[in-house]
């Protein structure tokens, strides 16, 4: 994995972004009874889906490479990362949805919000956040009933080939009773993917994995409304 460079742009990196709890549960339509069972988050980024939801009680692992690091860097990382991905937002803002997050101000403050909150959490609960690369992941079969992937897949497919899609789809399925959901289905700069998504699903489902494309509410690059679901 490429460590970032805080002034690099995106296309030279993977950014360890920050989402929100409020901004998982829109993109993946997230139900209570979704909250009940064990959620791994793969990758983790300095997301604070993991530090909200369990803090609602869910029991939730976050699975991400950048968690080799110590806390303190990644603290300091997760600050500087949203900085970075909220000027390339704000750079690129046409190649956004903004209704969702109202403006490039409050989602900057949303971002902020959700780094600082994964810092104290991975301070205060380090145990639920696992260094791990897809695409083999340190878990048993089987091992959480519903499995996140939020930006990595797809998002990154200038640099991540078809081949490794498949090994870290089969990976998280592997890891996986339930369902496991992926978004979005386009790429960091908003190009659809449509050949790469139908040549994973027929490879997956000749493997005995079900696919589905699930409609989201959520739409923030214009066209990304879609989960790709694996069960
Ligand atoms: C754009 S962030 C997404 C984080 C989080 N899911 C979110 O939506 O805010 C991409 C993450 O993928 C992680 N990553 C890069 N290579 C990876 C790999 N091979 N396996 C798992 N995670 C990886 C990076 O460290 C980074 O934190």
């Amino acid at each position: 994995m490429k460590h970032p460079a805080p002034d690099n742009d995106l296309l030279g990196e993977f950014l360890i972004s920050a989402r929100s709890f409020t901004e998982y549960r829109a993109i993946f339509a997230l139900s209570d009874a979704d909250l009940h069972g064990r959620i791994l988050d793969c990758p983790g980024g300095a997301a604070s889906f993991t530090a909200e939801a369990s803090a609602l009680g869910a029991t939730v692992t976050a699975a991400d490479p950048v968690y080799a690091r110590g806390p303190d860097d990644l603290r300091r990382l997760a600050i500087t990362e949203t900085d970075r991905g909220s000027s390339w937002v704000t750079a690129h803002s046409t190649r956004y949805r903004w209704d969702w997050y109202g403006s490039a101000h409050r989602f900057r403050a949303m971002r902020h919000a959700a780094a600082h909150r994964f810092g104290v959490d991975l301070i205060e609960h380090p145990n639920r956040y696992v260094a791990a690369e897809l695409p083999s992941l340190p878990f048993p079969d089987d091992s959480f009933d519903l499995v996140l992937s939020s930006h990595l897949l797809f998002t990154y497919a200038d640099r991540l080939d078809a081949d490794f899609h498949l090994a870290a789809m089969l990976e998280l399925a592997r890891v996986c009773v339930g369902e496991t959901r992926l978004y979005p289905l386009v790429d960091h700069i908003g190009r659809q993917l449509g050949d790469l998504v139908a040549y994973l699903r027929k490879e997956l489902e000749d493997k005995g994995i079900r696919t589905s494309l699930r409609e989201t509410s959520y739409e923030f690059h214009h066209g990304a409304h879609t989960v790709l679901v694996l069960n």
